[in-house]
C-alpha cells in the first residue's frame, strides 16, 4: 500500500532497534516485531503521528496504537469525531477504518523501555517527510507528544525552536498546512489526568475547524 520511500518492511537502519526486535520475536513468536506501517485512509487530510509501537500493542499487532493502552483514547475520540467507524481497535481482523485520517509514527520499531534515541529519531525522518509528501495540500499533522511534534518540524527542516511543544496548540507550517499539538494518550499521561478525554476532545474539535 505504501512506497517503500514511506515505509520499509524490511528496513534494519537502526542496530539497536533490529537487536532488540530480534530479541523481542523469540520471545513472543506470534508478534509483529518489525516496523509497524502507517494505518488509515491514503487521501487523509489529517495525519496523526505518535511516538513509537508499544510492546505489547502496535509492535504485536502490528498496527499502529491497536492492542495499546494508548490507543483507547484516541481511538474513541476517533470515533466520537467521525473518523472511524468504531471505537475500539484490538487487531488487525477487527473491521475498523479510518475516514480522512491515518495515523503513523515517528519511529517505526518499538525501542527500549518506549525510547527511541536521538540517532534513531533522525534515522527514521526520512519515512515521515516521505509520508508528509503524500498528504493534500489542506493537510492538518496532529502530534502525540513532544517528540513526534520535534520529529514533524525536523521533516520540514526547521529549528526546533521555532515552536515550542504545547497541548492544543496551532502553527502554521512554512507550506500552509497546520500542524496541531496534544500532549501524548499514553498511559501514564491519561492515569495521571495529565491528558483527560475532555482535553483531548479539545484538540479534535480545533483540527474540525482546520479540516472543514
Ligand atoms: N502505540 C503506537 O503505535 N504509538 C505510540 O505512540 C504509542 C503506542
Amino acid at each position: 500500500m505504501f512506497s517503500k520511500q514511506v515505509f520499509d518492511l524490511d528496513c534494519r537502519a537502526c542496530k539497536r532497534l533490529d537487536g532488540f526486535l530480534s530479541k523481542v520475536k523469540h520471545k513472543h513468536p506470534d508478534y509483529h516485531a518489525r516496523p509497524v506501517a502507517p494505518f488509515g485512509d491514503k487521501n487523509a487530510q489529517l495525519l496523526i503521528v505518535g511516538l513509537a509501537p508499544g510492546m505489547h500493542g502496535a509492535n504485536a499487532t502490528g498496527r499502529p496504537f491497536t492492542g495499546d493502552y494508548a490507543g483507547l483514547l484516541l481511538y474513541e475520540a476517533l470515533f466520537d469525531f467521525g473518523y472511524s467507524n468504531q471505537k475500539d481497535s484490538e487487531s488487525l481482523g477487527d473491521g475498523l477504518k479510518l475516514n480522512n485520517c491515518r495515523i503513523t509514527n515517528a519511529v517505526k520499531c518499538l525501542p527500549p523501555q518506549n525510547k527511541p534515541t536521538g540517532p534513531e529519531i533522525n534515522q527514521c525522518n526520512h519515512f515521515l517527510l516521505e509520508e508528509i509528501k503524500t498528504l493534500p495540500d489542506k493537510a492538518v499533522i496532529m502530534v502525540l507528544g513532544g517528540i513526534a511534534h520535534n520529529a514533524v518540524l525536523k521533516a520540514y527542516g526547521l529549528k526546533l525552536s521555532i515552536t515550542k511543544f504545547g497541548h492544543n496548540k496551532k502553527f502554521q507550517l512554512p507550506d500552509g498546512r497546520m500542524l496541531v499539538s496534544s500532549y501524548h494518550c499514553s498511559r501514564y499521561n491519561v492515569q495521571t489526568k495529565r491528558l483527560t478525554r475532555e482535553m483531548f476532545a479539545d484538540v479534535f474539535i480545533t483540527i474540525g475547524a482546520l479540516v472543514g
